[in-house]
């Protein structure tokens, strides 16, 4: 079914293709059947014999084949085409239309591509698929085995059913990007419960254990010491003795419920702010030379507790697993994101070796560095690790930067805010 002149066409039967192709682009399909069924409609209508639908991937370097009229269909995502390789590639490199009427191989732009048998096509059309706003989606091709004199009316035409095409494109490619962002919305979810039920059992478990009991021995002193004062005659040396051992209990459920609350928030962050917080720690580890660089950055308390902790782990890491010499501790702000970087000059290990596949048996690795990046996670950023054998580590935190008293990067982690400052002892 060849030859057919589409201007020769009249206006009903454009009316036709193009009706045709909006009741496919709106018909609800998937991306992929859409494709292949504007392909379908595009070749029986235009009457030529083959239409390709490439499109421009989401960096936008790479066009891939997304649809083809059958027998080719089978090529769907097989054949990638590097920006201006190929005729589509330099139509989607120059935004225009490219018609050749025959003797493809002559063309400088054209590249003969094994699976595609352009051998037995002789003339061919191709448009850019554009958006109302501009944006580039990918190009659509089509061809025929007789040879077809292309008038301008035709690439008019293709060009609708590109403009319509890449509308629905868009929607499909946005409609997919909120369904991902609503997958890991939910996963945020679960795992913000997940961490608040953890929190509350490692809460209840201190509390239980550690400061209820040393209240209770507590009250027992103290009624021990009232006895004895009320006893005839009164026994001032026993409930001395008993006062002071309530006074080492009372003492001892203070540290405990100040350690309890550091599992949420560090009290360092309330006495002296995020980077003196850092300057601090570095001090703490009297082994290594701790070089800190950090910038008083201002960011909501949660933020400042998530990287207070993965300094804090990947110091430890350092201490436990490096041999290092020295570290460098810095945290700056850089393109919109609070970043912090613990390098060390120690052995340094090979990452990969970490990421066991599911299923294995092997015990798993620390939980350090998995709860370093569960935490940038958390707050919509990301940890990288770079590590070699000899050649030292680094970690390296990027959280998107937010001044303190601006809504948080992300649901603010259940914390202490406001909690009283240290009592003095
Ligand atoms: N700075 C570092 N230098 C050398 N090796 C490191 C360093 N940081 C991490 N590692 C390696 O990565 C492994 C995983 O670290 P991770 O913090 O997850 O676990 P861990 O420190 O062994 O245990 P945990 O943190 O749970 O107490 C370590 O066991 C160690 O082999
Ligand atoms: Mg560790």
């Amino acid at each position: 079914m060849t030859g057919g002149r589409l201007t020769g066409v009249d206006a009903e039967r454009e009316a036709q293709l193009l009706f045709r192709v909006i009741g496919t682009i709106s018909a609800g399909l998937d991306l992929h059947r859409m494709l292949q069924g504007v392909a379908t409609l595009v070749t029986e209508t235009t009457e030529t014999d083959v239409c390709f639908v490439h499109l421009l991937d989401e960096k936008g370097r790479v066009l891939r084949l997304h649809g083809a009229t059958p027998p080719f269909d089978v090529l769907v995502g097989e054949i990638e085409l590097a920006l201006g390789e190929g005729v589509a590639g330099w139509v989607a490199e120059h935004g225009e239309p490219v018609v050749i009427f025959d003797d493809k191989a002559a063309d400088p732009r054209y590249r003969y591509i094994p699976a595609l048998r352009g051998e037995e096509f002789t003339s061919m059309l191709s448009v850019p698929i554009v958006t109302p706003l501009g944006h580039l989606v990918g190009v659509l091709n089509v061809h025929t085995r007789a040879r077809r004199e292309f008038t301008g009316a035709d690439v008019e035409l293709l060009r609708s059913v590109a403009g319509l095409v890449a509308g629905a494109i868009e929607n499909a490619r946005l409609h997919r990007r909120l369904a991902e962002r609503e997958e890991a919305l939910e996963s945020f979810a679960e795992r913000i419960v997940e961490w608040q039920e953890r929190e509350s059992r490692r809460l209840a478990g201190e509390i239980h254990d550690g400061i209820s009991q040393r209240i209770v021995s507590l009250f027992f002193h103290l009624s021990a010491a009232a006895d004895a004062i009320a006893a005839e005659p009164a026994d001032p040396a026993v409930a001395a003795e008993q006062v002071g051992r309530a006074q080492e209990l009372a003492a001892a459920a203070l540290d405990e419920a100040r350690l309890a609350i550091a599992g949420l928030r560090p009290p360092v962050l309330d006495d002296l702010g995020l980077a003196a917080s850092l300057e601090s720690l570095g001090r703490s580890f009297p082994g290594l030379d701790i070089r800190v660089e950090a910038d008083d950055l201002q960011m909501p308390g949660h933020v400042e507790t998530a990287v207070y902790r993965t300094a804090q782990e990947a110091l430890q890491n350092v201490a436990k697993h490096a041999g290092a010499e020295s570290v460098r501790i810095r945290l700056s702000r850089h393109a919109g994101r609070a970043v912090l970087e613990v390098s060390d000059d120690g052995t340094g290990f090979d990452p990969g070796t970490l990421r066991r596949p599911a299923g294995d048996a092997l015990p798993p690795t620390g939980l350090g560095l998995a709860g370093m990046r569960e935490r940038a996670e958390l707050l919509g950023g990301t940890l990288e690790l770079t590590s070699a054998p000899g050649r030292g580590t680094t970690v390296r935190l990027a959280v998107p930067f937010t001044h303190h008293g601006q809504p948080g990067p992300g649901p603010a982690l259940p914390g202490t805010p406001g909690w009283p400052a240290r009592r003095p002892r």
